[in-house]
């Protein structure tokens, strides 16, 4: 019987819950005790442990955040910490940690490995979707139907007054977010990070909308690492083409809220998945969904930041907002 860790970091997303159920659960099944760390490389630093049981992690299916809290922990990128760290697990005898968390989080876990040889698995967990090596990180697609539903209330009003929306949604530098949200809501357009904002596609598209009696719009804008981009963007929209509208940033509602089946499934499968890895251990590895299949691969894979596709799907926003 060994001893293993678990903890989440970054930005809570939902399905966490259910990946910390997963890992515990297997790991008992393999006769193995876990212990959860509060508050992620925080709470690694400060000991802040407690047992995981059958029971602990009963009943947390559903729920959303992160029954273990989580932080961004800046300490972290400091060796000396991570030495620090290593001598907490050690000292507690723990044989291996498993980090919930994003690609800054997996940073820290692979950089324990490389400086102190301790074994470590990750799960993706972030509403961002934005690893490279995998296709899909827990708690998207809840973060996705949250957006969506907003959105569909936003347009009932937006429709009543004849209004333009410029509605803000999560993301950092990934498009992922928006361009879901964009086409399942039949947003106008979708503002997406990094290209120059297509300003006289944009008003033309508005003003072409309103002649032939379309009524309201709605602009998907991805904040694009810069919470907020929305109101230069409304303030462009006034000054060059007279157009007047409404600012809504959805905010942290998008990082709440039950997990969906989706991410329950996915969720559940990686936590399997990454005890096994862990107490099995030959190499760092993160777990990852590929083609409907959950997977394992190198922490390398995943650090190198996710190159998107996005063209297509900006082409199908424009093919139906004609
Ligand atoms: O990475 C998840 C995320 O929700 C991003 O989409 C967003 O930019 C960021 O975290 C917000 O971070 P915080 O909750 O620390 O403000």
């Amino acid at each position: 019987m060994a001893k293993y860790a678990i903890l989440t970091s970054g930005g809570d997303s939902p399905g966490m819950n259910c990946a910390i159920r997963a890992f515990t659960r297997s790991m008992l099944y393999q006769g193995h005790k876990v212990v959860g760390i509060k508050r992620g490389y925080s709470g690694l630093l400060n000991k802040d442990f407690v047992n995981l049981t059958a029971s602990s992690v009963g009943n947390i299916i559903q729920r959303g955040g992160t029954i273990l809290q989580s932080s961004r922990c800046l300490k972290f990128h400091e060796k000396k910490f991570r030495k620090a760290a290593a001598q907490k697990l050690e000292e507690e005898k723990i044989k291996g940690l498993c980090v919930i968390g994003g690609d800054g989080s997996f940073k820290g876990a692979y950089a324990l490995y490389n400086d102190f040889k301790v074994p470590v698995v990750g799960i993706p967990g972030t509403i961002d979707n934005d690893i490279s090596g995998t296709e899909y990180t827990i708690g998207h697609d809840t973060a996705v139907q949250t957006a969506v539903e907003a959105v569909d209330k936003i347009r009932d009003t937006a429709f009543s007054h004849d209004r333009v929306f410029l509605i803000e949604v999560m993301g950092r530098n990934s498009s992922s977010l928006a361009l879901k949200v964009g086409i399942c809501t039949g947003a106008e357009n979708v503002i997406v990070p990094g290209n120059e904002i297509p300003y006289q596609e944009i008003g033309d598209k508005i003003k072409k909308g309103e002649e032939r009696g379309k009524k309201g719009s709605i602009l998907i804008v991805a904040e694009g690492g810069k919470e907020g981009r929305s109101y230069n963007i409304q303030k462009e929209l006034q000054d060059r083409f007279n157009i007047q509208s409404k600012v809504c940033i959805l905010g942290h509602i998008q990082r709440g809220g039950s997990p969906s089946a989706m991410d329950r499934l996915i969720a559940t499968e990686m936590g399997v998945l990454a005890s096994q890895s862990l107490s099995h251990f030959k190499e760092p590895m993160v777990t990852t969904y590929t083609a409907g299949e959950v997977g394992l691969t190198s922490f390398p894979q995943c650090l190198t930041g996710r190159s998107e596709n996005i063209e297509a799907q900006i082409e199908l926003t424009r093919i139906l907002s004609i």
